[in-house]
């Protein structure tokens, strides 16, 4: 059918049509899990000092899973995981992407810039880098700088709407110093006008609690500031419990105000820092639990093991992860000399979509977490000690 003389033939391209009714119910079809040794690491660490950097400065390799295919390659579907090297003197060239960021210190020390933030990133450091903030590395130091880069790349790559540029130039410098974008700071004529999110319609429709708005409440959205964030090691270390018994909790959130309700270091990634003092009593290995997002774990001491649908993988210092693809039972065992974890799961991402289903027994129910009441009495898989 052709409309205002243009019809879908036109763009040299059809839609098909697709028979749905009938199928079967969709189910969760998860990778499977995925350890990267501290050896494996190590080689990866080593071959790309040893090479040549890029020409965006970088030094940096991605860890894809082999069931991951492009676009967005990636350790998870929608995650990436990037090993991120920089010898001494080096740095990166800025640049702004929206994909954003969680980035882990592995080894040596080096500094961060982005959106108006500077701060060092030593081992065990965390920070985050927001969307569209200008960003650049710096390796300060005498040795080698080492960081775990985590990010949504994948997904928005599989969207086909990653976008990032590389600021070169007299667009740099003011750029990377800068927390706001360029459009807001050089000044945004619609907040100054009558069509303003204040001054558009807004009205009930029947009586379910249905509006109908002004489209202004979209194009000039409340914005809420989403800085780059820090979480030194030195700080983040004193909250995690040491010893058995210390009365501190063994794990924690790293929490970024910016993310609200969804619990998130960035609007993505829920990151927690876990550790489990020697002699914690061991768990007796029985039901895990899961949910639709994905976990990588990063382990940075002690040993142990995970069981993911009951094949059980054993970890050490300096492996990470891929321990829960989203909707596989887990749990997690820590062996007699304790552990230290660093997680990244997409919860935030999940909650966003309404699409968070949890279950913690797995003889009990499915909840839709942020949707619906949850779990209260909460203690953690890894906590639970039955
Ligand atoms: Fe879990």
């Amino acid at each position: 059918m052709t409309t205002s003389g243009t019809s879908a033939r036109d763009t040299g391209v059809c839609a098909r049509f697709v028979q749905v009714s009938d199928q079967q119910v969709p189910s969760p079809n998860p990778w499977s899990p995925l350890k990267i040794s501290s050896a494996e690491i190590e080689k990866e660490i080593q071959r790309l000092a040893d090479g040549e950097s890029g020409l965006d400065g970088r030094r940096a390799a991605s860890i894809v899973h082999p069931l991951s295919t492009d676009p967005g390659l990636g350790l998870a579907p929608g995650v990436d995981v990037t090993i991120e090297v920089l010898k001494p003197g080096e740095q990166t060239v800025v640049v702004r992407r929206n994909s954003s960021q969680v980035e882990i210190g592995i080894r040596g020390a080096g500094t961060v810039e982005a959106g108006g933030q500077t701060f060092g990133l030593r081992e065990l450091d965390v920070c985050t880098i927001p969307s569209m903030k200008a960003y650049r590395h710096r390796n300060d130091s005498s040795d080698l700088w080492v960081r775990l880069s985590y990010s949504n790349a994948p997904l928005l790559t599989k969207l086909g709407v990653h976008y990032a540029e590389q600021l070169t130039g007299d667009d740099a410098e003011p750029d990377i110093g800068r927390a706001e974008g360029r459009a807001a700071a050089s000044g945004n004529s619609a907040t100054d006008g009558d069509y303003t999110r204040e001054k558009a319609p807004d009205f009930p429709i029947a009586d379910s609690g249905a509006r109908m708005r002004g489209y202004e409440f979209l194009v000039d959205i409340e914005a809420v500031p989403n800085d780059a964030l820090n979480w030194p090691w030195t700080e983040v270390t004193r909250h995690l419990s040491s010893e058995v018994g210390d009365g501190k909790r063994t794990i924690m959130a790293l929490y970024n105000p910016a993310t609200g309700r969804r619990q998130g270091a960035t609007h993505s990634f829920f990151v927690t820092a876990a550790r489990m003092p020697a002699g914690t009593p061991a768990r007796r290995v029985d039901r895990g639990h899961r949910h639709t997002s994905m976990a990588i774990n990063y382990h940075f001491s002690g040993a142990g093991s995970s069981v993911v649908d009951g094949e059980e993988i054993d970890w050490a210092a300096g492996d990470l992860l891929l321990s829960a693809p989203g909707w596989r039972e887990h749990s997690h065992h820590p062996g007699p000399e304790g552990c230290g974890v660093f997680t990244v799961q997409d919860h935030p991402l999940q909650i966003a979509m309404e699409s968070l289903i949890w279950q913690e027994d797995m003889y009990g129910p499915i909840l839709t977490l942020g949707a619906e009441a949850g779990q209260t009495g909460y203690v953690g898989p890894r906590e639970a000690g039955d």
